[in-house]
């Protein structure tokens, strides 16, 4: 069985994806670029300025490296606004439970966010204390899907990677996951999320003793 869970938080555990989406719709209407939702969908778990060139696409050559980290942040100045109105209402439905169940059930968990300000949020909605471990997203080198954040949390925990269930609801968050040596449980869409080793709805649907014996050595 595993011994550790390794979550994501935006779209599994707080649902900040639409309020990143909202931030990068806003910057994009403001320098005159269009937004659809395949871009909106290309963002989900991709870093800050990765997602700034997917929201420039062949406008990216327009702008300077100066000018592109002034975007960036414009962007981050929207979102650290938006959640600074969230509570313990925008939590995911089921998060709270399972990370209660996983505690109950003796397994080690931490969060792998390549989000500056999960930090912020994991104690905004009172959750620090279901956390061993919170991954520095400002000490992460490589953006998923390269493993590097799942790999920090398994060694944080003192965890083997095949030890671990990571639980994702990106498709480079996923890939991620199995990069890493780990099992991936997807949350979400299963037609998207098609290289996940087992996909919920979301964590309402998180049975512990399922997952727990779903494999790990
Ligand atoms: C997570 C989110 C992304 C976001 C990234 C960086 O992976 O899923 O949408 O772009 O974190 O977040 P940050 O808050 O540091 O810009
Ligand atoms: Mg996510």
């Amino acid at each position: 069985p595993f011994k550790a869970l390794v979550f994501d938080l935006d779209g599994v555990i707080a649902d900040t994806a639409v309020l990143h989406h909202a931030a990068w719709k806003r910057l994009a209407g403001e320098i005159g670029l269009s937004f659809d939702e395949t871009i909106g969908e290309r963002l989900k778990g991709v870093d800050r300025m990765g997602s700034l060139e997917i929201v420039l696409g062949d406008a990216s050559a327009r702008y300077t490296h100066d000018e592109k980290h002034a975007l960036a942040e414009r962007k981050n100045g929207y979102y650290v606004a938006a959640i600074a109105q969230l509570g313990p209402e925008n939590l995911l439905p089921g998060a709270r439970e399972a990370l209660v169940a996983a505690r109950a059930a003796g397994l080690k968990i931490a969060l792998a966010s390549a989000s500056r300000s999960a930090g912020a949020l994991v104690e905004r909605f009172g959750l620090a204390d279901f956390f061993d471990h919170v991954v520095d997203a400002a000490s992460i080198a490589r953006p998923k899907p390269d493993p590097e954040i799942f790999l920090a949390a398994a060694r944080a925990l003192g965890v083997a990677p095949g030890d671990c269930l990571g639980i994702e609801d990106a498709v480079a968050g996923v890939d991620a996951i199995r990069a890493a040596g780990m099992r991936a449980l997807g949350v979400g869409d299963g037609a998207v999320l098609a290289h996940a080793d087992a996909v919920i709805g979301g964590l309402t649907e998180f049975d512990v003793a399922r997952f727990v014996a779903m494999s790990g050595s």
